[in-house]
């Protein structure tokens, strides 16, 4: 195993094997707070157990017969947070911590009533990945240290816990605020999560539900018609799915992403439920995460490209089943689009732009760009073009049996595809090398357009040549075909007399999809138009997605116009974005030499 640069663990001397969670849920004073009971593998010779450990009280810690041990936290490293050391005496195999969290845990987000759909109950996540987890429990939080758990949660009443587990029901002299939980197949660290608020359960199918607030969930279950299909689907294609259940809880719109693949329950946006079953395609992308990240993890954060590359190649062939060839490709398309844009911006020699990353010395959210996303997923597009889809179906399933429930590093991978795959006649028809460790795009990654966006190509050509909004032929455009339209005219610079045209002709701004709308946004900005600013606002105060959020400040900072609206919005709206996003954005404003505002 190589070392992991983003935690302090030392894996080697002492691992931790499994977690036992105790922890009660105190929406008074913003803290969870209970105990960590850790067992460890502990290698001869060996006579400490280092976990990572952020902002964390901790009041005590003892051996499982109540004995004190001795333990330093050391200072808090900027990035990795502080590492926490237990002396284990001889034979001391599992440690119990009392701790409880503080405001400074980055991976709690804390939900006021009125940030909620119900408006009546404070409502609580945690967010793990990358290195969060450690803000929350004293852990080795390491995707190379996998370990199963057990939790009991105490919430107050009437509120649910949920956890990245199963659920297993309270004996009979327990009170309705207690919860358990049990995850009997090993994960890492950055896969324990929370959930806790007023949350209610519709059935899909047989292994799938959906979670949400009971205002919520109907509607939630309405989108998710497919979810139980998506499931037998990705069976077909990569070979059993081994987590049981595939749930998935809606969350308020502060959560920063569009979906989390915490394992057996996927946590996702509330921007995911456009009404129209629009952009369900994120939720093949979480469930291809069960083989792709949950049962085959990157060791490191290095290596993340293989997480969601390979992920990212898995939905779309998800997608493909589901809704036909047309729809798959067109994300395709958008996709190569996308990669081939940033990596123009990112310059083709940029480090940044490698799919085997060095992230020593930077937060790993760094890494978090469209390249392990899209340059991963183009790496297989090419591997399927050079082999044939027969053989690289065959060889992913291979894969995931091979190297199940195990953490990986790109050299496994290269070795492993050089072994089942690649390893005769046709051995030099890619440069995996290059693709694996080189940066730039090779230039065999050039994909075939697809029919639905190259339309959108020949509308955008027309509108550009002069035709009138109300000209164009857009009937039957999926939000997606929008999305791609508004980044064309976002791309032309357009006249304020051009948005109000195309607003006049297609009510834009009233638009319920956020994959159209925040794009809207971004060009009513850049045109900055007066009457656009109680919406921005409204937008921006009102959702956590930082993929939204960043576009649409990023545009406001780079004008005087927008700038002050900027700084104005941020300063209200900063405390109710989660950790993570307030940190990329945080560093934006900094770039735009806007420094941020200091209100927590
Ligand atoms: N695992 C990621 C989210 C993530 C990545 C959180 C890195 C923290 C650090 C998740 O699977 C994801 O990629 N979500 C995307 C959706 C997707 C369809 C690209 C999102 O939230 O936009
Ligand atoms: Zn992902």
């Amino acid at each position: 195993m190589p070392r992991d640069v983003h935690s302090h663990a030392r894996p080697e001397e002492a691992r931790v094997t499994h977690l036992g969670l105790a922890l009660e849920v105190d929406f008074t004073h913003q803290v969870l707070r209970g105990t960590a009971t850790l067992d460890l593998d502990v290698t001869a010779g060996a006579h400490r157990v280092v976990l990572d450990a952020r902002r964390l009280d901790i009041r005590s810690i003892t051996d499982e017969a109540g004995q004190p041990l001795s333990f330093a936290l050391s200072a808090e490293d900027p990035i990795l947070g502080s590492a926490l050391v237990v002396e284990l005496p001889a034979g001391c195999r599992r440690v119990v911590i009392a701790y409880a969290t503080t405001p400074g845990a980055d991976a709690l987000q804390w939900l006021n009533p009125e940030q909620t759909a119900g408006g009546v109950h404070p409502f609580v996540f945690t967010q793990g990945q990358p290195i969060f987890a450690r803000t929350w429990i004293p852990i080795q939080d390491s995707p190379g240290v996998r370990f199963t758990y057990h939790a009991r949660i105490t919430a107050p009443a009437p509120l649910t816990a949920l956890m990245s587990a199963e659920r297993v029901p309270r004996s009979a002299d327990e009170s309705p605020g207690v919860f358990h939980f049990r995850m009997n197949e090993p994960i890492p660290a950055y896969l324990v999560a929370l959930v806790v608020g007023d949350i209610a359960m519709r059935e899909l199918g047989p292994r799938t539900a959906v979670f949400a607030e009971p205002s919520v969930v109907e509607r939630a279950a309405h989108e998710l018609v497919d979810v139980e299909r998506m499931v037998d689907a990705a069976e077909v294609l990569v070979g059993p799915y081994r987590w049981g259940r595939f749930d998935v809880v809606i969350m308020p719109p502060a959560f920063p992403y569009g979906g989390m693949e915490n394992p057996r329950l996927v946590f996702a946006s509330p921007t995911l439920i456009a009404g129209d079953r629009s952009l369900v395609t994120v939720f093949a992308h979480e469930l291809a995460h069960a083989w792709a990240g949950n049962l085959v993890i990157n060791a490191t954060w290095n290596d993340f490209w293989l997480n969601e590359g390979t992920t990212v190649y898995l939905e779309l062939r998800i997608n493909e089943v589901l809704w036909g060839e047309d729809r798959a490709a067109m994300l395709k398309d958008w996709g190569y689009r996308e990669l081939t844009g940033v990596v123009a911006q990112m310059g083709a020699t940029s480090p940044d732009t490698r799919l085997h990353h060095d992230l020593t010395g930077r937060d790993p959210a760094e890494g978090v760009t469209v390249v392990p996303y899209l340059k991963g997923a183009a790496f297989f597009w090419t591997l399927e073009r050079v082999v044939g889809r027969a053989r690289l179906d065959a060889w992913l399933r291979g894969w995931f049996d091979r190297q199940g429930f195990r953490s990986v590093t790109t050299e496994t991978f290269l070795h492993d595809v050089r072994q089942h795959l690649l390893g005769g006649a046709d051995a030099g028809a890619i440069d995996l090398e290059r693709w694996l460790f080189a940066p730039g795009l090779p230039s065999e990654a050039e994909p075939p357009r697809s029919v639905l966006l190259t339309r959108v190509d020949e509308v955008a050509r027309a509108w550009s040549a002069g035709t009138r909004a109300r000209s164009l032929e857009v009937t039957g455009w999926t939000p997606q075909q929008w999305r791609h339209f508004l980044a064309l005219v976002h791309a032309r610079v357009p006249s304020l007399a051009a948005v109000e045209d195309l607003d006049e002709a297609f009510a834009l701004s009233s638009s319920g999809n956020a994959e159209v709308l925040a794009p809207w946004l971004r060009i009513e900005a850049m045109v900055q138009r007066e009457a656009a600013v109680p919406r921005l606002e409204r937008f921006l105060v009102g959702n956590g997605r930082l993929k939204y959020l960043r576009p649409i400040y990023a545009e406001l900072l780079a004008s005087d116009w927008g700038r002050p609206i900027a700084k104005r919005v941020y300063a209200t709206a900063r405390a109710r974005y989660h950790a993570l996003a307030r940190g990329s954005l945080d560093r934006l404003f900094a770039a735009q030499g806007a420094a941020a505002p200091s209100v927590s």
